[in-house]
């Protein structure tokens, strides 16, 4: 029988009081079931959709460190206004981390041969120091491949290609991304490039579009620039694009994508129509990059549909054979497509540290932060 393992995992906690709090707390995990492994973890990314549940909507100004050095505690306070939507948490020490890689170091009697493996693994509860986890939620790294590079194979190289799918799926020719320059966005590029679908990249800065040029990218419109709406009707004019997943979700941004691609549907139509374009236009928004609410002035006719994308309900969908094709994709393309770059790479206790969490709670682009919990 194996060692009962103990080790630190990250939790945080919403009190009724306004306040969250951070903190290392010490589990010890049962040996693994038949079909289960456990995994030191030694890399694990600090995604957008991870600083959701970590920091929830604390007021970043009134980060106060506390505890011990080893185990080290961070509270901050969260405005009256944002608690409505803390409720379905209230009081409860989340574990946080939604997915990372590492060395198997304990390995149930189905899945005896992936002992000693790197994996990369998906489920949660991964800023900790060892994750027990069933084996189908691993995915063993190609040889060579450190615990960095397999740290972030599942959430966002998997939502880049579920937009290809998507696309394929519901018969649109392009599409348009926003916040194109992020992580994601780089792979959805290198995705789009190597299977020949136009993309439309919308950037908010030189920086940004010059990071995209160097990747190869063709179709590149800066929000901030003057001409931004032209340059962006022309893109989409050439490319037919009718699909759009916006990572931005609050302002205007959606809203002019629409008035854009209605534009250039109505520079090829014959007649008028007071209903619009007949040309459907589908936004899918699948981030909360602003917060502020969604503002749509329906000034686009009547051929338009505004949702919401998660990942895990369209693997759903799509099914296993489906799901299994897309991730055997990102297996093979580890350190090429599906690379990420991480500005640093900290220790579960520096990610309590203020300053540690002010810089890596600002989702800049090219600055994503990797934990290492074996630290
Ligand atoms: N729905 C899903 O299932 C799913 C799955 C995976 C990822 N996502 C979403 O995908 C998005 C990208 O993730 P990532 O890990 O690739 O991000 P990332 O590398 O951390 O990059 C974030 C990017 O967003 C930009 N940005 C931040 N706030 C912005 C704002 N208010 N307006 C415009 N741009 C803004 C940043 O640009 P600046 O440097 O200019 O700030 C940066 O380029 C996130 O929103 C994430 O939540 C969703």
């Amino acid at each position: 029988m194996p060692d009962r393992l103990t080790g630190l995992e990250l939790r945080s906690t919403v009190s009724n009081d306004g306040k969250l709090t951070l903190s290392l707390e010490p589990v010890t995990l049962d040996p693994p079931g038949p079909d289960e492994v456990i995994v030191r973890v030694e890399a694990a990314p600090i995604n957008p959709s991870d600083l959701g549940l970590l920091l929830g909507p604390a007021d970043m100004a009134t980060l106060q460190p506390g505890g011990s050095a080893d185990r080290p505690t961070l509270t901050a306070a969260i405005p009256q206004a944002r608690m409505g939507a803390m409720k379905a948490r209230l009081d409860q020490p989340l574990p946080v981390g939604n997915e990372g890689a590492g060395t198997v170091v304990q390995a149930g009697e189905n899945v005896a041969g992936l002992l000693g493996r790197k994996v990369g693994m998906i489920g949660g509860a991964m800023y900790a120091q060892y994750r027990k986890i069933a084996a189908r939620d691993c995915i063993p790294l190609p040889e060579g491949a450190s615990a960095a590079d397999g740290a972030s194979m599942f959430v966002n190289p998997l939502t880049a290609l579920a937009m290809v799918e998507t696309l394929r799926m519901e018969g649109h020719k392009a599409l348009v991304h926003t916040a194109a320059a992020s992580n994601l966005g780089q792979m959805l590029n290198r995705i789009c490039i190597a299977d020949g679908v136009p993309l439309v990249n919308v950037v908010r800065n030189d920086a940004q579009a010059a990071i995209l040029r160097e990747i190869g990218a063709r179709h590149i419109v800066d929000s901030s620039a003057e001409d931004f709406r032209e340059k962006l009707t022309d893109a989409i004019a050439q490319t037919g694009a009718t699909l759009v997943f916006d990572a931005i979700g609050g302002g205007k941004l959606a809203n002019a994508i629409l008035h854009a691609m209605e534009a250039a549907a109505n520079r090829s139509a014959t007649e008028y129509s007071r209903y619009g374009s007949s040309t459907f236009k589908q936004v899918y928004i699948y981030g909360a990059l602003d917060l502020g609410p969604t503002e749509l002035d329906r000034g686009y006719g009547f051929a338009w549909s505004v949702s919401g994308f998660l990942l895990t309900p369209f693997l759903m969908k799509l099914g296993m054979e489906g799901t299994m094709r897309l991730r055997a994709r990102v297996a093979a393309e580890l350190k090429t497509t599906f690379a990420s770059h991480y500005t640093a790479t900290i220790s579960l206790t520096e990610a309590l540290d203020p300053a540690v969490v002010a810089a890596y709670a600002k989702k800049a682009t090219g600055e994503k932060y990797l934990i290492d919990p074996s630290r």
